[in-house]
C-alpha cells in the first residue's frame, strides 16, 4: 500500500518536472506529490507505532540513508513552495534557486524511493 502510494508520488514529481514550463499543471503535480509524501510519513507512523523514533535508534546504514534522503525530500516541499511564489510574484532571481533546489530535490526523492524498496 505505501509502495503503491509512494510510487504515484514519484510519477507526479516526474509529471511535474516534464511539465515545469506549464505553471499550474507544475504546481498541480507537485502539490498532489507533496500531500501523498506527507500523507505517507503521517500513514506510516500511525500505522507502525513510532517509526520515525524506531528508524533513528541505532539504524544499520541503509536505514540511515533512506532517512536522511527521506527528511531531505520532505523539507525540500515548503522550501520549494515559497521559492516557486516568490520567483512568480516579486522575487524573479528566487527561480534559479528554485531550479537549483529542485534538481537537487529530484535526486533525493529518487534516492527515497529506490531506498524505499531495499530496507
Ligand atoms: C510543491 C513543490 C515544488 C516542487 C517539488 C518543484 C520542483 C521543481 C523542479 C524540479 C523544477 C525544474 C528545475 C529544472 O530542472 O530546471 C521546477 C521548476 C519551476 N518551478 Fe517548481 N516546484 C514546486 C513548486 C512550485 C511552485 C509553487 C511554483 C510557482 C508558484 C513553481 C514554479 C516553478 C517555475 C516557474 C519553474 C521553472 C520552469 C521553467 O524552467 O520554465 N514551482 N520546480
Amino acid at each position: 500500500m505505501f509502495h503503491a502510494v509512494t510510487t504515484i508520488a514519484l510519477a507526479c514529481v516526474a509529471l511535474g518536472w516534464l511539465l515545469r514550463h506549464r505553471l499550474g499543471h507544475h504546481v498541480a503535480c507537485m502539490g498532489a506529490a507533496c500531500l501523498m509524501d506527507y500523507g505517507t510519513l503521517i500513514a506510516l507512523e500511525l500505522s507502525r507505532g513510532p517509526a520515525i523514533a524506531k528508524a533513528l535508534s541505532a539504524p544499520p546504514p541503509l536505514l540511515s540513508f533512506h532517512v536522511a534522503v527521506s527528511v531531505a525530500a520532505l523539507l525540500c516541499y515548503p522550501a520549494l513552495i515559497v521559492l516557486g511564489i516568490g520567483s512568480v510574484t516579486k522575487k524573479p532571481h528566487w527561480l534559479s534557486v528554485h531550479r537549483r533546489t529542485g534538481r537537487a530535490f529530484l535526486l533525493v526523492r529518487l534516492a527515497n524511493y529506490v531506498t524505499s524498496w531495499m530496507i
